[in-house]
């Protein structure tokens, strides 16, 4: 090599051993800690055309009440004739071990879900509609106005009952029947669940069309009306994005993220809407980022891996898939 070309290499610089230095720190971008809920005995089993005992829903919570997570949503009060892989609410609810710091939560759509999931003494519940209104009316057979008084009732009647409440609105990036879904819709939903009283709000990307600046440009107009730490991001990974769009949340400041384990899921109204981002990939990012969640991960790939087994093909997780067969 000549001296010219060697000159103009660009070479890390060197500490007086003439050992490599760290670069310079970046910016600070992330936040230290970030709180992870995970979905999956819901949205993920919800999808899933195998019905999944009773007795091993039961047993993956109590696997997944192990790990570290703080939440769990467990199931959903839904009508079971619309969501038969969940029609065992009850019995799933007062069959697990409850661990003391874990909280337990459930979809609740009306009033008659409400009185189920009271009489199964679960600790929160979750509404849940959506800023478009073919998707609201396909999902829970309501238009969007008519889907206001319902929640209202349910939001109010559990909070009188002690029962936090956390909101989800749904195609927040994009709706399977309506294509593009405008901003203002995604504002008047959640003004109208935070006014009920929900203390946390879930941005839903249902069909997993986000991409990371279109999730900058609509927490760009939230965070305007709502602070940082009401807000929660749940992304379905149907096109690769989850991921990236969970970092540019990250840049934005929010800090609670749902996942689902082995990235099972989907809703079966939104037709296309594969598995959600899922948990262990995520945990794999945020710990290598150093980032807490206070979740073991070794646990998670137990619990992951058994949830396969009983599923009875691959899930998509790549952390999955990475650590191979047992
Ligand atoms: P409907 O048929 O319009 O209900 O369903 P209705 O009020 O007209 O009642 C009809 C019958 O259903 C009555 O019985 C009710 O008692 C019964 P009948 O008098 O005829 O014998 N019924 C119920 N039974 C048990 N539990 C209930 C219940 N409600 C009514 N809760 C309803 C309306 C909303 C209930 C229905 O459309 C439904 O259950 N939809 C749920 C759909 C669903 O679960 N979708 C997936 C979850 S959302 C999602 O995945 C998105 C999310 O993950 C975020 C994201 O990714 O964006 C959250
Ligand atoms: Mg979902």
């Amino acid at each position: 090599m000549s001296d010219q070309a060697a000159s103009s290499e660009v070479k890390p610089p060197h500490d007086e051993n003439g050992g490599y230095m760290q670069a310079a720190p970046s910016p600070r971008r992330w936040p230290a800690n970030v709180g992870v809920k995970e979905v999956g005995p819901r949205d993920g089993l919800q999808n899933e055309a195998v019905f999944i005992p009773t007795a091993d829903k039961i047993e993956w919570i109590n696997q997944l009440s192990e790990t570290g997570l703080s939440y769990i949503e467990i199931t959903s009060f839904v009508k079971p004739k619309w969501i038969p892989a969940l029609a065992d609410a009850f019995e799933v609810v007062n069959g697990i071990r409850r661990v003391p710091g874990v909280t337990y939560a459930a979809l609740v759509p009306n009033r008659k879900g409400l009185e189920r999931a009271l009489e199964a003494e679960i600790d929160e519940t979750a509404v849940f509609m959506s800023a478009s209104e073919t998707h609201n009316r396909q999902n829970i057979n309501k238009t969007i106005s008519d889907t206001f008084p319902v929640l209202r009732e349910v939001v109010e009647e559990s909070l009188a009952a002690g029962k936090s409440v956390r909101g989800y609105v749904s195609t927040v990036f994009g709706c399977p029947y309506e294509g593009p879904v405008h901003v203002e819709g995604v504002l008047r939903v959640a003004e109208s669940l935070f006014e009920m009283g929900i203390h946390e709000l879930s941005l839903g990307d249902t069909i997993g069309v986000a991409n990371p600046k279109q999730v900058q440009d609509v927490l760009g107009v939230l965070l305007k009306r709502f602070p940082a730490d009401r807000l929660a991001m749940h992304f379905h990974d149907t096109r690769g994005t989850a991921m990236a769009n969970v970092l540019a949340s990250l840049e934005m400041g929010i800090t609670s993220f749902d996942g689902s384990l082995g990235g099972l899921g989907g809703c079966p109204y939104a037709p296309g809407a594969s598995g959600n981002l899922a948990t262990d990939d995520l945990l794999y990012m945020l710990d290598g980022m150093g980032i807490q969640s206070g979740i073991d991960r070794d646990k998670l790939l137990t619990a992951v891996r058994y949830i396969q087994s009983k599923i009875g093909r691959t899930l998509p997780s790549h952390n999955l898939q990475a650590a191979g067969p047992v």
